[in-house]
């Protein structure tokens, strides 16, 4: 009898472990977070109430609305100014640990320079918003700029000018001081790519400017020592008596080689160089990877300019930098697949200095997006890439999401998104020990997808953009991450 019981029991014994695996990699952490994001200028509207100032994207969007896909903006959005009780009830409900948003700028220091006065109301709707927020046991993860320049900044150079590090470092110092007592995560910048390159090289994002292979490069240089200064003031003046955590959020598609090839794989390398390891290198290590500032300074050289495009850091600004962070920010929605161009781009230009082209498997599932395809997989070998290239940094997801064309209610394709991406997370912390600690859905709500206007709709949440009141109402997948959330485990 008993050593039926045993051989039985060593027959299963593979199927046992296999389901422990199975079930153990279905299992988040106890200490991993979930949370969704959503941005200022996306979701509150009332762009010119109570004294607000005006942003870049107020101020462009007047100007130029045809550059819009419908010529909406976001002077009403999803209302959130009017509405945030509403949506935080809603966050409630979803039962997330935090909720990602960002302050405008403007809404605090209207004329956005250094001592030029603040305003009261702005300052009050985001302490009601914190305190709701926390009322309803809701962290609140404060970003604390999500691309609206203040327009009289922009008029001074913007992010060209280097003096907008002050303005922005005092900017930050008093939201420390303001929101500090209870905003334990800040991150101080959102996808310094979207703004800078996009922003002043290739005139796609607000400002537009057009200062190819330039502009997006001292904006990000800038942005940098902005971000480590803001960090050294936290650490010395804030950390001991706030004790929070201060981080940021930069973007990254996973590059994949296209083919097995070595030049193939050279190219995803580049890529990763270009669009990633950029913008990170500096804060881990204190300065840009050697071989980027290789080949900029020697195309800038080609080219006739007498000094390298890409600007230099000082040895005080990379003491700075260095190990200027608590824990990174990742925003991640897809993949690429990597090949040399043969391409002719702009000379100068970023894409000319990165040389690599970029394409999308055919089989591969696009969104409503045309950039976005679903490669789950990709955010696992990213995971494992960040964790070997940059020390296993405390690496917190702070946007991952689906775009559909439509807000129906029942978002299927959204559902398998996020759970096929949660999963590879759940690898990545099991199977190939990432330092993950949390992961944010891109977005609570429906709202304003920049220069795609209404049409692409990344929410968890409907909004009526025909109703004055702006209804919201749950999608699906609002309650499939609501349970994902509760039993902290992926269903199968
Ligand atoms: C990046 C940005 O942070 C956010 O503002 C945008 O809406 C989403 N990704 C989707 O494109």
């Amino acid at each position: 009898m008993v050593l039926n019981l045993l051989w039985m029991f060593l027959k299963f014994l593979p199927i046992i472990t296999t389901a422990v695996q199975g079930l153990r990699n279905l299992t988040f952490p106890n200490n991993f977070k979930f949370g969704v994001a959503t941005s200022a200028y996306q979701i509150e509207g009332a762009w010119n109430e109570d004294g607000k100032g005006q942003s870049i994207w107020d101020h462009y969007l007047h100007k130029y609305p045809y550059l819009v896909k419908d010529k909406s903006n976001g002077d009403i959005a999803c209302d959130s100014y009017h509405k945030y009780k509403e949506d935080v009830k809603l966050l409630k409900d979803l039962g997330v640990d935090f909720y990602r948003f960002s302050i405008a700028w403007t809404r605090i220091i209207p004329m956005g320079y250094k001592d030029s006065g603040v305003s009261l109301e702005g300052i009050e709707y985001y302490n009601n918003l914190i305190d709701e927020l926390l009322a309803s046991d809701i962290e609140p993860y404060v970003t604390i700029f999500h691309w609206d320049t203040p327009k009289t900044l922009e008029e001074n150079g913007g992010w060209l000018n280097n003096s907008i590090v002050d303005h922005y470092v005092s900017y930050a110092r008093i939201l420390f001081e303001l929101y500090g007592d209870r905003v334990k995560h800040w991150l101080t910048f959102n996808e310094f790519s979207q703004f800078c390159e996009e922003g002043y090289s290739r005139a796609e994002k607000a400002p537009f400017k057009s200062l190819q292979g330039i502009g997006g490069y001292q904006c990000t240089h800038n942005a940098l020592i902005a971000h480590s200064r803001t960090y050294k003031m936290y650490v010395e003046e804030f950390k001991i008596s706030q004790k929070g955590f201060l981080g940021l959020s930069v973007d990254t598609a996973w590059a994949e080689p296209k083919t097995d090839s070595i030049l193939d794989k050279l190219a995803a390398e580049e890529e990763m160089l270009f669009s990633y390891f950029y913008y990170l290198h500096p804060l881990i290590f204190g300065d840009y990877p050697t071989l980027l500032k290789m080949k900029i300074s020697l195309k800038s050289s080609v080219q006739g300019f007498r000094t390298s495009r890409l600007p230099k850091f000082n040895e005080s600004e990379i003491e700075l930098l260095r190990g200027s962070f608590d824990f990174i920010g990742l925003n991640h929605y897809t993949t690429a697949l990597c090949s040399w161009s043969n391409q002719k781009f702009p000379v100068p230009s970023e894409l000319d200095d990165c040389g690599v082209k970029q394409s999308q498997n055919t089989t591969w599932k696009i969104s409503a997006a045309p950039w976005l395809a679903e490669v789950p997989w990709g955010l696992r070998k990213l995971l494992v890439w960040i964790k070997e290239k940059l020390n296993n940094p405390p690496l917190l997801i702070t946007e991952n999401g689906w775009a559909t064309t439509d807000s129906n209610l029942d978002d299927n394709d959204r559902m398998n998104y996020h759970t096929k991406y949660l999963s590879e997370v759940l690898k990545a912390i099991h199977d190939d020990d990432c330092n993950v600690i949390g992961y944010t859905a891109w977005t609570l709500m429906d709202n304003f997808e920049w220069m795609s206007g209404y049409g692409e709709k990344f929410g968890l949440v409907q909004v009526d953009l025909t109703s004055t009141n702006r209804t919201r109402t749950p999608k699906d997948s609002f309650f499939l991450y609501q349970k994902i959330i509760r039993n902290r485990k992926l269903i199968e």
